[in-house]
């Protein structure tokens, strides 16, 4: 059976400071909460997908019911840049940041730089792209010297005229380079970037070509391929990763294009991942500080939405994040150490709160679950948390969590002010609804749950398939409100270990477990015939 994941990063759009963005400079850092405020912020699509729901997220409205699960990721990580973000979205944890050279690269790196290449160099410092061209141009083109400078991104990078070096010439400087720069100076990046024109009206050409720092352990990518599965990358996906893991590459640029392209890939036949970087957000406005820029652009990108995941067939799954942060609306123009949000859509997902989860790796745990691969790379899978059981009927799940909110409103509970609704299906189809009964004299108060139980067994009933269960204070869902020991105890009395217990969130989510996982190790009748 061929399974098609879509695996879609939103390049910087992060919703807010990880614990420790403080250490990174980054205190009070929030991407997605700087969007917000500009009047170009347009996002339905997105919201009734669940991105309001998530956890930290108190500026976007929330959906009753989002179509999506959702949740979002911490960085294990010692970085926040795309390289270490995208590996660790593919399971590869960065135990060290890559190296950056904010006073220049070391002389000996250059001397043996100077010395395969046999020209010198120029500048060596963190510079704009633009300006390095400016104030560098005219020195290079009369001496030769390549012009060579970083940023506060881990790169290194070597600008050159195509009049006297043509881009082929400059690519095989980088890739010596690349050669150079190993061990504690394997930067993320070598990049060749190409100018042209007269000064002072120099411009960078469309020829610039990343050379990217090959992963340094396994990723799900490496997984999925030796599994032979297919693994397209769309936009710079193929760089990040050096191309390790990758069996097909679509280059694309701007997201306009990449939104384009992820439409055909959708029309396609694959097996596998598809896994897609949108990096405007990032490059274009991110580092530009442009909140409206980014605001239009992720506005645009929610306006794509329905038209992509209306082509979806009955097992795709596509899953939308991102990688790191980059706060168009604080001073810095640089990433941002921040959580990447995580919406997960499919026909066969459940909208599962997924919280608040401690490593971008888990989704590469997960796609390696749902694609069956057997994976050896860092991550937890939630797949079991997102999928709808094969048996579980979706519609009719949601018409149990309905008929457990109605029966919610009637209970009787002066004591505590807990109100719960239980709404118990029977294996024929019908639904019995229970609300929890209290009493003055407290002890013969009856649970939501045992009064569904109770109802259902007394009008003759004895086959059970599904139970959902909501409560909360004055009957505002907080939270999941799981059955007590002895309404455990009850269902364990009339249902099989598969018998499923929805526990309703307060996000219009739930989550689905089965008595085995709710009583394991239970007393039951089976003790007492033996
Ligand atoms: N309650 C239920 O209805 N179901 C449970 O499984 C746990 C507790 C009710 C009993 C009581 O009226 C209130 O919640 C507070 O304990």
């Amino acid at each position: 059976m061929k399974k098609r994941v879509f695996l879609v990063v939103l390049d910087s759009v992060g919703i807010g400071e990880l614990p420790d963005a403080a250490d990174f400079g980054d205190a009070g850092a929030n991407t997605m909460k700087s969007i917000s405020k500009s009047s170009n912020f347009d996002i339905p699509n997105l919201i009734s997908l669940g991105l309001g729901n998530i956890d930290g997220i108190d500026y976007l409205p929330k959906s009753d019911s989002p179509k999506a699960a959702f949740g979002r990721l911490g960085e294990v990580s010692i970085g926040k840049d795309t390289t270490i973000g995208h590996w660790e979205i593919a399971g590869l944890i960065s135990e060290s940041p890559l190296p950056t050279y904010p006073e220049g690269f070391p002389d000996d790196i250059l001397e043996e730089f100077s010395r395969q290449t046999g020209r010198g160099w120029l500048c060596n410092k963190p510079y704009s792209g633009t300006e390095v061209i400016k104030d560098y141009g005219r020195e290079h083109l009369e001496t030769g010297k390549l012009i060579v400078y970083t940023s506060a991104d881990s790169v290194f990078q070597i600008a050159a005229h195509e009049s006297l070096i043509p881009p082929e010439e400059l690519y095989d400087y980088c890739r010596k380079a690349r050669a150079i720069l190993k061990g504690k100076h394997a930067v993320g990046r070598v990049i060749a970037r190409p100018f042209v024109g007269e000064y002072p009206n120099y411009t960078r050409t469309s020829n610039r070509h990343d050379f990217s720092v090959e992963p340094t352990g396994r990723t799900l990518l490496d997984i999925l391929k030796d599994a032979d599965r297919d693994v397209i990358g769309v936009g710079k996906i193929y760089d990040v990763f050096a191309g390790r893991g990758i069996t097909e590459k679509i280059l694309t640029g701007a997201n306009d294009i990449g939104m384009k392209t992820s439409l055909e890939l959708a029309n396609r036949d694959f097996d596998g991942l598809c896994f897609i970087n949108l990096v405007d957000f990032d490059m274009v406005y991110g580092h530009r500080n442009d909140v409206d820029g980014y605001a239009k652009a992720l506005s645009e990108f929610d306006a794509w939405l329905p038209q992509f995941l209306g082509k979806l067939r009955d097992d795709d799954i596509v899953m939308i994040t991102a990688d790191h942060g980059c706060d168009p609306g604080n001073v810095s123009t640089d990433h941002s150490r921040e959580y990447i949000p995580l919406l997960v859509y499919g026909k066969n997902i459940k909208n599962t709160n997924l919280g608040t989860r401690k490593s971008f790796s888990d989704i590469a745990a997960t796609i390696a679950d749902i694609l069956g691969a057997d994976y050896d790379a860092a991550g937890v899978s939630f797949a079991d948390d997102i999928l709808l059981q094969k048996d579980d009927n979706n519609e009719m799940t949601q018409q149990l969590i309905c008929a457990a909110k109605e029966a919610m409103k009637a209970a009787y509970a002066p004591y505590s002010g807990y109100k719960v609704g239980a709404a118990l299906l029977t294996k024929s189809g019908r639904i019995y609804t229970g609300c929890n009964i209290e009493n003055a004299a407290f002890s013969p108060t009856n649970c939501a749950e045992r009064t569904a139980f109770f109802k259902a067994v007394s009008e003759g009933e004895r086959d059970f398939e599904a139970i959902a269960v909501c409560g909360g204070k004055d009957g505002i869902i907080s939270g999941y409100f799981p059955p007590c020991g002895m309404c455990r105890q009850v269902m364990r009395e009339f249902c099989a270990d598969d018998f499923k217990i929805h526990l309703i969130g307060a996000q219009g989510d739930y989550k689905t477990l089965t008595l085995e996982q709710l009583l394991p190790y239970s007393f039951s009748q089976k003790e007492i015939e033996n």
